[in-house]
């Protein structure tokens, strides 16, 4: 029987794309899904969808044995930055003990390679312009603790057990399957784009532009966002990375260059000709004014060329998967 990677959380916004990645390129995956925010829908037929939770090491093990796992691709966890202020102990346990019940499984059961799914909130409020993987890291919520924590155990784990592992740290992730096969379908999502179509398509108020006098050339913040379909075709890199034998690695997983809110909402205008309905607000709290990823390395160690890397692009994906949505 061929090897299959168990995808946790493949029917959420990230990990369906990367399903669809993979059948693409003809690799079995299984994944496991509580449905907690993912859709069925989002996943491809050819990938069996064990619904439970990764936190039960019973089901984790009629998983991986029952499916001949050789890696695990982990996506599955809670996301959402000031929910995890609110309720760190929820975020603790659903990121992180969920991770060390996972990895404990790996080891246990013989599940050498592991491609985790971290975040540039690992490195909180740096000033770095770029962020190169060598900042210090140094999360100011929850939410990226919650994450840096399963950081340090692959990399505890890795010379212990012989765990080999791939740590993406993603930038703004953004856009949709080119093929609209999948995007991002939870309707109380906060990322700006997604905000910025649902409010174009009248599906929300205006969208809140939060601050304009930031110490950025148009007063805006400035995010490195990063197409799904791009971070998708890491993910498989990265688990050929794993399958060759090739060492652990920690990679950001942006383009290295940065765009502002009033960008984004010019651009979003300009691929739909219309009127993106948005009033200018007070600062978010926690924001930075500028988060743009040193992108080097992931090119360099993997091969990663990105196919998607145009703001107008990423845009339009979103849009257009937006519009598929049922109003
Ligand atoms: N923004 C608005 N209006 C909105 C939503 C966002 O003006 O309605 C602005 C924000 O203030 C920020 C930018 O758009 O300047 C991007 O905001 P997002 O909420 O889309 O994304 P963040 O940069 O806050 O956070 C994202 C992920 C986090 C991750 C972080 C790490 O959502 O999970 O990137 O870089 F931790």
């Amino acid at each position: 029987a061929p090897r299959r990677v168990l995808v946790t959380g493949g029917a959420g916004y990230i990990g369906s794309h990367v399903l669809h990645a993979l059948t693409d390129a003809g690799i079995p995956a299984v994944t496991i899904d509580n449905l907690s925010t993912g859709r069925r829908a989002a996943v491809p037929e050819a990938v069996p969808l064990v619904e439970g939770d990764v936190g039960s090491a019973d089901l984790l093990e009629q998983v991986i044995r029952g499916h001949g796992v050789d890696a695990v691709m982990h996506f599955a966890g809670s996301i959402v930055v000031p929910e995890s202020v609110e309720k760190p102990l929820a975020y603790y346990r659903n990121n992180t003990v969920n991770s060390l019940t996972l990895l404990d499984a790996c080891v246990r059961l013989g599940v050498d390679k592991v491609v985790f799914s971290s975040t540039a909130a690992v490195y909180g409020a740096t000033d770095r312009v770029p962020i190169d993987e060598e900042t210090p890291t140094a999360p100011i919520n929850p939410y990226g603790a919650s994450k840096l924590m399963t950081e340090q155990m692959l990399r505890d784990a890795g010379p212990a057990h012989g765990l080999r592992s791939v740590i993406l740290r993603y930038f703004n992730v953004a856009g949709a399957d080119p093929a609209g096969r999948t995007g991002q379908a939870t309707p109380t999502a906060t990322h700006l784009i997604k905000v910025a179509c649902q409010a174009l398509l009248g599906r929300r108020p205006a969208l809140s532009i939060f601050g304009t006098d930031y110490p950025t050339p148009d007063g805006t913040c400035i995010r490195d966002y990063i197409h799904v379909s791009d971070l998708a075709e890491a993910h498989v890199l990265a688990l050929l990375h794993l399958r060759r034998g090739g060492e652990s690695l920690t990679l950001n997983c942006g383009y290295g260059r940065g765009a502002s809110v009033l960008e984004v909402v010019r651009t979003l205008e300009e691929v739909s000709g219309e009127k993106v309905p948005a009033t200018f607000a007070d600062r978010r709290a926690g924001d930075p004014p500028q988060l743009v990823a040193g992108a080097d390395r992931i090119r360099e160690r993997l091969g990663w060329v990105p196919k998607h890397d145009r703001l107008d692009e990423i845009v339009r994906s979103a849009l257009a998967w937006e519009r598929s949505l049922p109003g």
